[in-house]
């Protein structure tokens, strides 16, 4: 087994003369839920960037179960088991729900050049399609059109559809941010019951929610690491505080 899901490896990430994430050096276990912080430009966007591949970092590496991604093309990581959240972009809002989640399914499929049959008919398609809809509590609403979803309930279908390649690493950035104080607190409940054996790297704007889901914390600021540690490290420590808090 391996010991990190997720490595970075003395990870830096310029823009000109901008240095947006310096020197990163992280490991996250199989299984573990890392929640990323800090304040606005710290540079948590840019470092997840490069670990799902949307950014070439300038310098250091990316290892997903100690193997050396760094090159991997954004899309093939998928098929690694790197998971994430893509924008309302990529769903088809006059579809429903459950519609939705079969496409998907269907497109992480070789089956599905075989048009002769509905997507249905696939038992273990049909089988992980309920499963996700179960996952995300979206089940009650699987035969609703996108389009008649809130917003809440569409960064759920996201989270559904990102769940359907089968996952072991997830990231997601930002996953409450736009919704309701009533939504994320649905939101996160849903997130804190994903299978505990998906690896989760999340960003997390809100510090009672980040510090709720996750196992361990990683405080970026100004580009660099200053704390990694368990939550009740993260609240006692006086350089976060100041830093995040504003306050020592
Ligand atoms: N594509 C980009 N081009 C130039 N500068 C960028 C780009 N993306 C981010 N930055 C800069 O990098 C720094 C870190 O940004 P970001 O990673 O988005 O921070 P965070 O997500 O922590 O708020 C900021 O100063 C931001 O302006
Ligand atoms: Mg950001």
């Amino acid at each position: 087994m391996s010991a990190s899901a997720i490595q970075t490896e003395s990870l830096s990430k310029s823009f000109g003369g901008l240095h947006a994430v310096v020197d990163v050096s992280l490991s996250i276990a199989p299984g573990e839920r890392r929640v990323l912080i800090g304040p606005n430009g710290a540079g948590k966007t840019t470092l997840f960037h490069c670990i799902s591949g949307t950014h070439r970092p300038t310098s250091g590496r990316v290892l997903l179960f100690d193997k050396d991604i760094s090159n991997v093309a954004e899309n093939r990581r998928t098929a690694l088991g790197m998971g994430r959240t893509f924008q309302i972009s990529n769903i088809c809002t006059d579809l429903s729900v459950r519609e939705n989640l079969q496409l998907a399914a269907f497109g992480n499929d070789r089956r599905k050049w075989v048009m002769t049959r509905p997507a249905g008919s696939f038992a273990d398609i049909g089988d992980r399609v309920e499963r996700s809809l179960q996952n995300i509590g979206l089940a009650p609403r699987a035969d609703e059109l996108v389009k008649f979803l809130s917003y809440g309930e569409r960064r759920q279908l996201e989270l559904a559809l990102a769940l359907n390649s089968d996952p072991k690493v997830l990231l997601l950035d930002e996953p409450c941010a736009g919704l309701s104080p009533s939504e994320r607190q649905g939101f996160s409940r849903i997130i804190s019951a994903l299978p505990r054996d998906i690896t989760l790297l999340m960003i997390e704007h809100d510090i009672d929610i980040a510090l709720a889901l996750a196992d361990r914390v990683t405080v970026l600021h100004r580009g660099r690491v200053i704390l990694d540690g368990t939550p009740g490290e993260v609240q006692k420590d006086e350089q976060v505080r100041e830093v995040y808090f504003g306050r020592v």
